[in-house]
């Protein structure tokens, strides 16, 4: 049997338009128009084509995108007195700062810094402390994202054997939190877990996030489990060009899985459509208006 293919694509531009439609309705009824702030610290080149696909999804919905690039050689204190600016600024909604972020800026000193009410990515200490104690937050975007695709093919994620393979701050963690908001059973598993295949097989939904190339075998997965990838990983292809996989080895995994996100097209298109989300609920709590139904 083939895995049903979880077709990120189609399931983003749905909750894109939604947002779209959200948008319209807020300008139209209260003269209210969303604005985010995109900060590219350098010139790293992966981080201006996502930067610049941010920027273009933000003003597809009818939203206000503010790029704000600083130098490769701008200090951390340059950056905090940017992000003092546009925590100040009404016309700004939510601020993202673009990571990775040169040696001599210390990121968590940067998220920090950051208006947790504008917090879109979600990273500021408080919007975790707020989802780990289960009070509403702004939630890191891709692993919303993971939530929305796992739910696309179970009702419920109520009771299910949930792993999750990676630990970071980004993913891994508010992963693991989201599916225990959701009543999964969760395990964390990581680079130093004993039996890493024997875990996952465990798993009626498995989430991968090393950052890996192909580490998950269809050998790992419990036939008819949910498997979503959060992996991109570039690697040599055929011809001299490279190609883009996944952390899971996905004709392998295609097999034995009951559904499966394919890379690229699984995960990655929803982390924009959860930014424009988390921006419009963002506008909508700063202007004291009820959450969006989107
Ligand atoms: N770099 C890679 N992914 C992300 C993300 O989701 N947010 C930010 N700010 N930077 C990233």
């Amino acid at each position: 049997m083939s895995a049903r293919i979880i077709d990120g694509k189609t399931i983003s531009a749905d909750l894109r338009g939604k947002v779209a439609d959200a948008v319209h309705r807020l300008r139209r009824d209260r003269g209210i128009v969303p604005g985010i702030a995109v900060v590219l610290v350098g010139n790293n080149p992966a981080s201006e084509v996502y930067v610049r696909n941010k920027s273009k999804a933000v003003a597809e919905a009818g939203m206000h995108a503010f790029d704000r690039k600083l130098p490769a050689t701008a200090s951390e204190a340059e950056l905090i007195d940017l992000i003092g600016k546009l925590n100040a600024d009404k016309e700004i909604n939510g601020i993202l700062v673009q990571l990775p972020l040169p040696k001599q800026i210390g990121a968590q000193k940067i998220i920090a810094a950051i208006d947790p009410d504008k917090d879109v990515d979600g990273f500021h200490p408080l919007n975790a402390g707020r989802l780990a104690s289960g009070l509403p937050a702004l939630v890191p975007c891709t692993p919303m994202g993971c939530i929305l695709l796992a739910k696309t093919v179970r009702e419920t994620l109520a009771g299910l054997e949930a792993v999750v393979i990676g630990r970071s701050n980004i993913v891994g963690k508010p992963v693991a939190q989201l599916l225990l908001a959701e009543n999964a059973t969760v395990t964390i598993a990581h680079s130093k877990t004993n039996d890493l295949p024997a875990v996952c097989r465990r798993a009626d939904l498995l989430v991968a996030a090393i950052g890996r190339p192909e580490m998950v075998r269809g050998d790992w997965i419990k036939p008819g489990a949910t498997v979503i990838d959060v992996g991109i990983n570039r690697i040599p292809g055929e011809g001299g060009k490279s190609r883009i996989v996944g952390d899971v080895a996905y004709p392998e995994a295609a097999k034995i899985a009951g559904a499966i996100t394919p890379v690229p097209g699984g995960v990655g298109p929803m982390t924009i459509a959860c930014l424009l989300l988390n921006t419009l609920r963002a506008t909508c709590a700063q202007n004291g208006l009820p959450a969006p139904k989107v």
